[in-house]
This record gives C-alpha cells, structure tokens and sequence, in this order.
C-alpha cells in the first residue's frame, strides 16, 4: 500500500513589513512580525511508481501548465541534495490550491515548505536545521519562515528568525483578485531606510491589539499607487470594525485583526456580499 502524508500549508501575513535598508544584490533587509493562519494549501505526498504532480482547489487554474511551480522546485532541490538516488524514489504530489497567486500571502513559499517536510518525513530525511534553512532560502526568501509556520520577527532579507510569543488572533484576509509583481512593488519603494520595529514589541505584544497599531507596512504605499482598491478595502476593514488594517507582504491581499472571531465573522459577510470573485478569509492567527 502506498504510503501518503498531508501538510498543512498555512498562509502568512506580515502584521508589520518594515523595509530597513537595502543589500548590495538589491534585496531589502526587513523588520517584520509575521503571523500564520488556519486557512491555507494543503499539500499531500505519496509513494508512485513515477514522479506526477496535481491540482485541485479554487486557484488550481491559475497554476495549471506552469512548470516552474515551488512545489517542484522544493521536490527537486531536496532530491539534488541527497547523494543517494535510491533515497529519493517517485512521489505523486498534490497541491490543494486554496490561497490566491501572486497575493502577498506567502502561498507558494508555504506550499515549497510543505512539500519539504511532506517529502523529508516520506523519505525519512532529517537534514541539520541549517542544511535546510539554506536549501528552503534558495527556493525564496519567504520559504524558512513558512517551515516555521509559527509567530515571528524576521529579519536580513527574511532568513534571520527569532520566535515570538503571540495569541490567536482573529484575522480577516481580502483580495481584490489583482495580482502584484514582488519585485515591481519593491522597485517603486522610494525610501528604503526606515525605522525598524519598536525595540520594546517583545513585551508590547502581550496586548497585540495595541502593540500592532503604530506598526506599518512601507510597501504599502507603493502597492496603493499601482492598486487604489488596497486603501479602500482597509477603510472598509475598518469600518467593518476591524482593530488594525493593513496590507500583508507586497499586496494585494490585505487583513483586518478583530477584537472577536464574531466581529470577524460578521465583516467576512459585509465583505462577500457584492464581491464573488473576491478572495475573502475569516480566520484565526495560529499561536
Ligand atoms: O525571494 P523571492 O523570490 O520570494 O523574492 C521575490 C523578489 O522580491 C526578489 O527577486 C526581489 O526583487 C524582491 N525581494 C526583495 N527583498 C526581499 C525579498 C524579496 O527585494 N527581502
């Protein structure tokens, strides 16, 4: 009987993206607190007399036929790794496609990190953290906090992680369905030095709600100038009662944080109504 193991693949926001300064390859350095929910991807690994890879799920379209998915990059990267070809053997993946493309929600750096730890627990892998660290940053920036997939402050470009105490938080995500270009939105950040994160959040963050008020994110402007809906849908966040709107990563998805799960429930509705195509998420913060 063929062996099968699912990873959840949670979606990340960033609570705060502040850019601090840039490289000299023309990568950002960051200061971000970044958070991981209950809705996300899901992506499940078996044995396979040869190598397959499917789709299902709402945005399965908008992957189908590309073959330079993460999901294949991470299955490939981890074989290249490995000596012994014999420990690698055919796997059939599927890729339960729930999170919008190209949404600043992480989705495909979190599908890379399931289909490494699907893969490593199927090929009964167990690589140094730092071997894998360095395999995940090779397939992005994004990938070694999504093998994480708990609360915390990144740092360096987003390989640098430090674990960070935070409750469940209800949090509601929307996205307009207009996809934005990483590297465009990074390209039109005027100012690239700016202040990092308060130096007391650590403690600050026993009260998230007030801790996250003043916290920005300065890719948010530059996504605003390519895309007005992202400043309308946080207005309308707030009005919707939300405690803190923002945009998550460089966009277009932005979230609300909620006092209840009730108050999020209620505004998901608020949001849906009008808005089919929309991808709109009421969903909690993973502690
Ligand atoms: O690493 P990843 O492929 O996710 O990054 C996509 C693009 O985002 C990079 O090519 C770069 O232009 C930009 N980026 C950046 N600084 C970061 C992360 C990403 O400039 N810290």
């Amino acid at each position: 009987m063929s062996e099968h193991i699912t990873i959840h693949a949670p979606a990340k926001v960033n609570l705060a993206l502040h850019v601090t300064g840039q490289r000299e390859d023309g990568y950002h350095l960051l200061d971000s607190l970044v958070a991981f929910t209950e809705v996300g991807d899901r992506v499940t690994v078996e044995t396979s007399g040869h190598d397959a890879f499917t789709l299902s799920g709402r945005f399965a379209e908008s992957l189908a036929g590309g073959g330079d998915n993460l999901v294949i990059r991470a299955r490939d990267a981890l074989r290249a790794l490995m000596a012994d070809p014999a420990s690698t053997p055919p796997v059939r993946i599927h890729l339960e496609k729930n999170l919008p493309i190209a949404s600043g929600i992480g989705g495909g750096s979190a599908d890379a990190a399931a289909t490494l730890r699907g893969l490593m627990s199927l090929w009964r892998i167990d690589l140094p953290s730092q071997v894998l660290d360095a395999l995940a940053l090779s397939l992005g920036a994004d990938v070694p906090m999504c093998l994480r997939s708990r609360p915390l402050i990144a740092r360096g470009i987003g390989e640098a992680l430090e674990p960070v105490a935070l409750p469940a938080l209800p949090i509601l995500l929307v996205n307009p369905m207009v996809p934005m270009s990483t590297p465009e939105i990074f390209r039109r950040l005027t100012i690239k030095a700016n202040p990092p994160l308060p130096v007391g959040l650590l403690t600050e963050l026993a009260r998230p709600l007030q801790a996250l008020i003043p916290l920005r994110n300065d890719l948010q402007g530059p996504a605003e100038a390519l895309e007005p809906s992202i400043a309308q849908i946080c207005r309308d966040l707030l009005r919707h009662d939300a405690r803190i709107a923002r945009m998550s990563g460089s966009g277009a998805t932005c979230f609300g944080v909620f006092e209840t799960q009730e108050a999020c429930d209620r505004a998901a509705q608020g949001f849906t109504r009008g808005r089919p195509g929309w991808f709109v998420a009421a969903t909690a913060t993973r502690a």
